[in-house]
């Protein structure tokens, strides 16, 4: 018997998997050939170390944990196993090498784990109970999930270099401000927190589910803009490294492009930045209690799948999925606004919440990563919910939980205010 009720349709399955590389292989094909050994964020590895990362990490989780199979290379599976997320400069550079492999040997490694890992998505049983890394499929889906997510994090290391080191799709740049809105008010409430073991796939920090009771509170219609942030800056406020000043005009650093800074859009900041702001304005961040209420919770009472009902996430559901790369103006996906009218919950930026990222009642690391989330439980990092413009539509759940360090600036991250 499997341990899902969902019956695994393997050509689906390959299709995904084979989709997720092709957009790693588009993404590394927009990065110039003399970048390859850049680390354009000093606390992230170089690109190398991605182009291997991927195929090396699945392998490792799927083939050779979970199914107990051999090796390609000790070697590079070892170099290629694990990332770094170091607090400061001084940590990331005891990671410094200077051997990493050339390019064509990378390539021939992932092709090979490639090629192990189709073969073992269309033909191993790849659901089994008695095994605990392959308890619903885990790792298999933990493989898909895994590179996915590094879609978004190669993304925002691309961000960093410099336009004559990367290749740029066209950029559409529309700029206007909705009309003003006054903050939501959002009753008091049950919110329903993570999910129930053995219905889906879910990342270990996704368990136990939980029911949380929240008072009422006001939360904004829209994330807070540019223009709004603009203001804070020009009272002292640190200006986002998004921004740049030139000839006394603030400019955005898209992904690929620096344009105008478009006042209407989402600030990207971090979450020390985002607090600030939220302080200095007379208010505050919603918790990771108060986002699943302003965006599940319904003046009814009941709560939904998705801010919009449950039908699967679509472009016009809001600004994921990579339908562009960077953001639009808040409010320009009215068809994914929340029961409550508030807009934007999912896309255009991922959410900060005020929730040091910490266990759930009931958590257990999972089998097939037991670090994935265990080594970030410090009280230092903090949950973000919803999805930026280049989050897969397949990381798009309720129960699903982002983290970073507070003052980590990189990531597409921005926040509305809350008022108690
Ligand atoms: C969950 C996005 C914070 O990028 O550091 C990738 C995901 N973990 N490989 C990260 C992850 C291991 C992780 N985040
Ligand atoms: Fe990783």
């Amino acid at each position: 018997m499997d341990t899902l009720s969902l019956l695994l349709d393997r050509a689906a399955l390959v299709d995904r998997y084979r989709a997720g590389r092709a957009r790693t292989a588009a993404i590394f094909a927009s990065i110039a050939p003399s970048a390859y050994y850049d680390a354009p964020i000093p606390l992230r590895h170089p690109f190398v170390f991605y182009e291997g990362h991927l195929p090396g990490f699945a392998y490792l989780v799927l083939h050779q944990r979970a199914l107990k199979g051999g090796s390609i290379d000790p070697r590079l599976e070892l170099l290629f196993e694990r990332g770094i997320d170091p607090a400061t400069i001084d940590v990331a550079s005891r990671h410094l090498r200077n051997d990493w492999p050339d390019r064509a040997e990378v390539r021939r490694f992932g092709a090979a784990c490639d090629a192990a890992l189709i073969d073992d998505i269309a033909h191993a049983r790849l659901d089994d109970p008695s095994n605990p890394l392959l308890v619903g499929a885990e790792a298999l889906f933990n493989i898909l999930e895994h590179e996915e997510m590094h879609h978004e994090t190669l993304t925002y290391i691309i961000h960093r270099l410099p336009a004559d080191a990367k290749h740029a799709p066209a950029i559409e740049v529309r700029d206007v401000m909705p009309a003003r809105r006054d903050p939501i008010a959002i009753a008091a409430g049950r919110a329903t927190l993570g999910q129930r073991r053995g219905e889906a796939f879910g990342w270990d920090n996704e368990f136990e589910q939980h029911v949380v009771d929240v008072p009422a509170f006001h939360i904004d219609a829209y994330d807070v803009t540019n223009g709004d942030y603009l203001a804070f800056v020009r009272d002292g406020g640190t200006p986002p490294p998004f921004w740049i000043e030139r000839d006394g005009a603030w400019h955005l650093r898209g992904v690929y492009h620096e344009i105008p800074l478009p006042l209407s859009w989402p600030v990207y900041a971090s979450h020390d930045d985002a607090e600030a702001y939220a302080t200095w304005s007379g208010a505050r961040l919603p918790s990771e209690a108060e986002y699943h209420r302003a965006a599940y919770g319904t003046p009814a009472g009941d709560e939904r799948i998705f801010p919009w009902g449950s039908a699967a996430p679509v472009a016009e559901h809001g600004n994921f999925g990579f339908r562009r790369y960077d953001p639009e103006p808040v409010g320009s996906s009215p068809a994914g606004a929340s029961a409550w009218g508030v807009e934007d919950l999912i896309g255009n930026g991922w959410e900060w919440t005020s929730t040091p990222f910490a266990p759930f009642d009931g958590f257990r690391p999972m089998a097939s990563y037991p670090q994935y989330s265990a080594d970030f439980f410090d009280g230092r990092h903090y949950v973000m919910k919803g999805a930026s413009p280049v989050t897969s539509p397949n990381l798009i759940r309720r129960s699903f939980r982002n983290w970073f360090f507070a003052d980590y600036a990189y990531m597409y991250a921005t926040f509305r205010r809350t008022h108690s």
